[in-house]
């Protein structure tokens, strides 16, 4: 049995309203937070409680970003592109609060002990790379970027999303001492849609291959014989 994709192709409007719907929940993990800070029910450390639970939520979002193309593959709704650009916003707003919680609310703005921090502990450098190489992610992800930049080297630019998640990951892994159940089950999850990605290129070469054409450029297809 085939998935049918028409069976649920939103209108323009309803995939306006999911946007709208989306962004509410992307904003659910914030809100409780403030909720919780303001009944003071964060735990005995409501600090390292703000901080890590930003922390999730950046990989969360991470992950979820990843999710989209899989997604869109498996079950050919191709309108869930349109979605992908607001959650890997939302890992960058997540992660830009995380960042700050650090700095501010467990660190005072100790720039030497954050300094040393970063140079000494690997979970933080690793922390600190990861949200380093989003920054250019973040700031070329509107439609204007991708036109000065080109399709091709913007493509290529974002590419990096998959090391971002591998650091990401590796901090995680390397941040908890003793049970690193958690962390593998997120390691497992990047592991099989970094996986899937390798598995579908293989399969495009093939074909091009078999079919005697050659990839180009990203989503262009010019037929060997006309190669020069
Ligand atoms: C893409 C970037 C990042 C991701 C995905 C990420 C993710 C995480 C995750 C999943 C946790 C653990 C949450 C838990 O234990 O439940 C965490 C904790 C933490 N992260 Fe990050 N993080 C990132 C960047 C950073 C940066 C830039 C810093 C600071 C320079 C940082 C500092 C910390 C600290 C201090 C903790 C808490 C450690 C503790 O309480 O023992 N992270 N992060």
């Amino acid at each position: 049995m085939r998935f049918d994709a028409r069976l649920f192709n939103p209108s323009p409007r309803a995939l306006a309203l999911l946007k709208g719907a989306l962004l509410v929940v992307c904003l659910l993990p914030l809100v409780r937070l403030g909720w919780g800070a303001w009944h003071d029910s964060l735990g005995a450390n409501p600090i390292e409680f703000i901080t890590r639970s930003l922390g999730t939520w950046t990989l969360n979002f991470l992950l979820v970003t990843l999710t989209v193309t899989p997604l869109r593959k498996v079950t050919g709704w191709t309108w869930l592109t349109r979605l992908r650009r607001m959650l890997g916003l939302f890992a960058f707003f997540y992660v830009v609060l995380h960042l700050s919680s650090y700095l501010w609310l467990d660190q005072f703005f100790d720039w030497t002990a954050i300094t040393k921090d970063i140079l000494k502990r690997p979970f933080i450098t690793a922390g600190m790379s990861a949200f380093l190489l989003l920054l250019p992610l973040a700031a070329t992800s509107n439609k204007a970027m991708i036109r000065r930049l080109g399709g091709r080297r913007w493509q290529a630019l974002h590419r990096s999303i998959y090391v971002i998640g591998i650091i990401a990951v590796t901090h995680y892994w390397w941040l908890v001492k003793k049970d690193v159940a958690l962390p593998g089950v997120y390691a497992a999850i990047l592991g099989l849609l970094l996986l899937l990605r390798l598995i579908w290129r293989y399969e495009e070469r093939q074909k091009q291959r078999a079919g005697g054409y050659q990839a180009s450029r990203p989503g262009r297809v010019i037929p060997i014989a006309l190669k020069r």
